[in-house]
């Protein structure tokens, strides 16, 4: 068994952090995202990964590396331009061979790992496997419609009038039928060829197509307030380290980790949060479900619920909450602006605040 790891596409809904970096690659508390798939697709005891890439490729390329750090052998798969998620297998055909492959999105969030889909996978006799789940808003997905014992009886991507709440998880396992299934679809009103799609061909075509509900946590982070909420799962379970510097007056409450390099001064730190290294916080809050990456800077600020990328730097603000910070944004104060301050600040841009 191989997978197929997917790192293109554009991450239009969370621009404008995505103009400058992989949305695969954003921190979900101070890890890339796409790092857990990675890992999880190790777990599950295979070594041979595509990695699909796109506009972003050479910043997913210094980050994934040969894939060693992971016990993974990558193969890098460029994609031209993003033309679907069944476009990716198409490309991919070469790589594949004719093995059985799990299909992982690198934005998507999968608690539990995909050891047992696999096990489940191996011991049925399907061409294929997805996952669903059921959310509250379905029309930005694949939707499955189930019959009576539960069999799949239909699939349409991102419908406006979905017929049921279950969500297609971007985890998939395939057979080699779905080589023909991607080859005979055409492109979907978007213009993409759609994995959904092709599963439907399968379907329509008589092929054994399997599905299980995910009974563990799972979030696609394609949206700012889906990082956010995934960063606060992560957290609640984050084994609490002090390895660097505490200094002056500063309380540490709950779950917080430190790492080697940071320092914490004057400061009040009420976990779950991390901190990365080189990263500097003086006379400030770090409220619950918060994490801060590395060499950053934390100077008379206060904030919550919030996402800092490396190199940010957020001094004489009040109270941020739910928000994003990118790399190298600076958060400043500013005389005369209204009190509310929720942000999605993008990579290198300057905010200025009321203090
Ligand atoms: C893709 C799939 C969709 C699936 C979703 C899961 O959507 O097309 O069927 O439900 O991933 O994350 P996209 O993220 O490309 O909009």
């Amino acid at each position: 068994m191989k997978a197929l790891m997917l790192a293109g596409g554009r991450g239009t809904r969370l621009r404008p952090l995505t103009h400058t970096s992989a949305k695969q690659l954003f921190p979900v508390a101070n890890k890339p995202v796409i790092f857990y798939g990675l890992e999880a697709v190790r777990e599950a005891g295979i070594t041979e990964v595509g990695v699909i890439t796109g506009e972003t490729g050479a910043e997913v390329r210094a980050a994934l590396g040969d894939g060693s750090r992971f016990g993974l052998r990558i193969t890098y798969i460029p994609q031209d331009a993003p033309r679907g998620l069944a476009h990716c297998v198409l490309i991919a055909r070469e790589f594949l061979g004719d093995d059985d492959f799990v299909m992982y999105l690198g934005d998507n969030f999968l608690l539990g790992g995909v050891q047992e889909l696999v096990s489940a996978f191996r011991a049925g006799d399907y061409e294929a496997q997805i996952l669903l789940a059921a959310v509250d808003d379905p029309r930005s997905y694949g939707v499955a419609t189930l019959g009576r014992s539960g069999e799949i009886v239909g699939l349409t991507e991102k419908p406006a009038e979905p017929e049921s709440d279950l969500a297609i998880v971007g985890v998939y396992l395939f057979s080699p039928a779905i080589h023909e299934a991607v080859r005979a679809i055409g492109p979907s009103a978007r213009g993409e060829l759609e994995i959904t799609d092709a599963v439907q061909w399968l379907i329509a075509h008589g092929h054994r197509v399997h599905s299980h509900l995910v009974s563990g946590y799972w979030k696609d982070t394609g949206r700012a307030r889906d990082i956010l909420e995934c960063n606060r799962m992560v957290l609640e379970s984050v084994e609490p380290r002090l390895d660097g510097t505490v200094a002056g007056r500063t309380e540490i409450i709950g779950r917080v980790v430190l790492e080697a390099g940071a320092v914490v001064e004057d400061s009040v730190l009420r976990g779950p949060i991390v901190i990365g290294t080189g990263t500097k916080i003086l006379r400030s809050y770090v409220g619950p479900f918060t994490s801060i990456a590395d060499n950053c800077m934390l100077e008379d600020a206060e904030i919550e619920y919030s996402i800092v990328f490396d190199n940010a730097s957020v001094r004489g603000v009040s109270r941020i909450g739910e928000s994003i910070i990118g790399r190298d944004a600076r958060v400043l104060p500013a005389p005369r602006t209204p009190a509310a301050h929720q942000l999605i600040v993008g990579d290198h841009s300057t905010v200025r605040l009321r203090a």
